[in-house]
């Protein structure tokens, strides 16, 4: 088995995607609608886990952070005080030709990319989606579509700290639906208009309030980027397909002191995976101004004279569809193969998706040799026996060939198939096949669970 050279291209994976139930284009039947789109079977339960993964370590794990489910629509009084009604836009021109919209800083000639048109004049696009609430459409009942998750956290600061009593350094953390009416989306599922972004705000201590020995925000930041770029590594991303970026000054939000970039390796180049980003206290500051409740917190051992302040935040802040294609693209490999293990004909080529076990949309599939009725009662039990766990997806398949279910279940990334036989019925015991080696080897059915167990991890 050797691996093959051809590299993985957005097409392989949106054609991939699309065959075996990970992404559909969205409203396909009515012709798509642009940069829609629409995830199948597989690409939730490939989406569950990339949240499952930043959940159970940013806040299962963890006794200083705590969970949070907003609204996504806000009283607009909230996007006027974080500054994205005024500032959240992106420098748009327009082709005086083919009408065709670029974002300025995308276009490098000077010319339309479309048709080689004259550009128009440069201006400011805000980003935010609109609509209305109730049932007259006027500027009284317009709403926006959040365009990040965080705010969320911040008019919730109070309600949190009180509720929980929790002392800073302690952060809050939300997985929910983001909309931007971006000027340029695409590349797949990289950039869209509707997304699922994974935000935590970490509150800590400015620095005039530190004690001895106590972290400052700098240091928090700091932490916070080495952990979430551990937990890509941990998740099976090649590290040479990672990097960190620190923002340069010019380029920093209008929120931030320091942002740092988890980058990716795309086919297209690198791409912004995820912003770790100090915030300071401008947040908290500028919510306390504009809904005149002070948003503050209480430190009676604070070494300096006023105990009661605005927190800094260090925010990590990912999506999650840029994730799943992250994964997705990482985990795509062309193999040589020979023989039948591998569910390919002899010099024909292998396609895998060699995902991390954890990340795995399923872990184990279960398939008796054929679709036979002496091969089912036995074949069920020990699919109920592996479902009753608890622990995995296991998907049961008994449809076609052996052969075309080892190649769909490689094509998904499935780490281990386990088939039932004839001997089965014998001598208790199954095959399991392991997705990257296609070794095969024979284990007692009573020993079948903990030995996945150990093999998954
Ligand atoms: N609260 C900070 C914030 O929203 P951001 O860098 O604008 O920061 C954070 O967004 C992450 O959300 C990005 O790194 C990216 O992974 C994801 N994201 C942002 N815009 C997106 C879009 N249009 N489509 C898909 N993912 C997007």
């Amino acid at each position: 088995m050797t691996e093959a050279s051809s590299a993985v291209t957005m097409d392989k994976i949106v054609s991939l995607c699309k065959r075996r139930g990970f992404v559909f284009p969205g409203s396909e039947i009515y012709g798509g609608l642009a940069n829609a789109w629409d995830y199948g079977p597989m690409g939730v339960e490939l989406k569950r886990n990339v949240k499952e993964a930043w959940w159970r370590e940013v806040v299962r794990t963890r006794d200083d952070v705590v969970g949070l489910d907003a609204a996504i629509l806000m009283n607009p009084s909230v996007w006027e005080a974080s500054g994205h009604l005024s500032g959240f836009t992106d420098p748009l021109v327009e082709c005086k030709e083919c009408k065709h919209r670029f974002r300025s800083d995308h276009v490098e000639s000077g010319k339309c990319p479309d048709c080689g048109g004259e550009l128009g004049e440069s201006r400011q696009f805000n980003l935010m989606l609109k609509t209305f609430l109730g049932a007259v459409e006027d500027t009284a009942s317009t709403v926006f579509m959040r365009p990040e998750t965080a705010q969320g956290m911040f008019v919730n600061f109070l309600n949190i700290q009180t509720a929980t009593r929790k002392k800073l350094p302690f952060g809050i953390a939300q997985i929910g639906k983001s909309f931007r009416n971006e000027i340029t989306p695409g590349n797949f599922i990289f950039r869209t208009r509707e997304f699922e972004q994974m935000e935590m705000e970490f509150f800590a201590k400015p620095p005039e309030h530190l004690q001895p020995g106590e972290r400052n925000d700098d240091e928090w930041h700091e932490y916070w980027v080495n952990l979430r770029f551990e937990w890509y590594l941990r998740h099976g991303i090649r590290k040479e397909n990672l990097r960190l970026r620190v923002h340069e000054t010019a380029e920093l939000a209008h929120y931030a002191k320091a942002t740092t970039d988890i980058e990716y390796l795309f086919p297209w180049g690198w791409g912004e995976m995820e912003g770790i980003a100090n915030r300071t206290d401008f947040d908290l500051k500028k919510h306390s101004e504009h809904s005149g409740t002070r948003l503050t917190y209480f430190d009676e051992q604070s070494p300096a004279e006023e105990k009661h302040y605005h927190p800094y935040v260090i925010e990590p802040a990912v999506g999650v569809d840029r994730l799943a294609l992250m994964f997705l693209l990482d985990a795509y490999t062309e193999e040589e193969v020979g023989g039948d293990s591998a569910g390919a004909g002899k010099g024909e080529t292998r396609v895998v998706l060699k995902f991390h076990p954890s990340i795995a949309p399923v872990q184990v599939a279960l398939l008796p040799l054929s679709r036979n009725e002496k091969l089912t009662p036995l074949s069920r039990e020990v699919y109920a026996s592996l479902i009753a766990t608890g622990r995995w997806n296991v998907e049961y398949d008994d449809a076609q060939s052996i052969g075309r279910r080892y190649r769909r279940f490689d094509e998904v990334g499935t780490p281990f198939c386990v088939t039932v036989d004839f001997d089965s019925l014998e001598d208790n015991q199954v095959t399991i096949r392991d997705r990257d080696t296609l070794v095969q080897d024979r284990v007692a059915i009573a020993d079948l669970a903990s030995i996945l167990g150990e093999r998954l991890g």
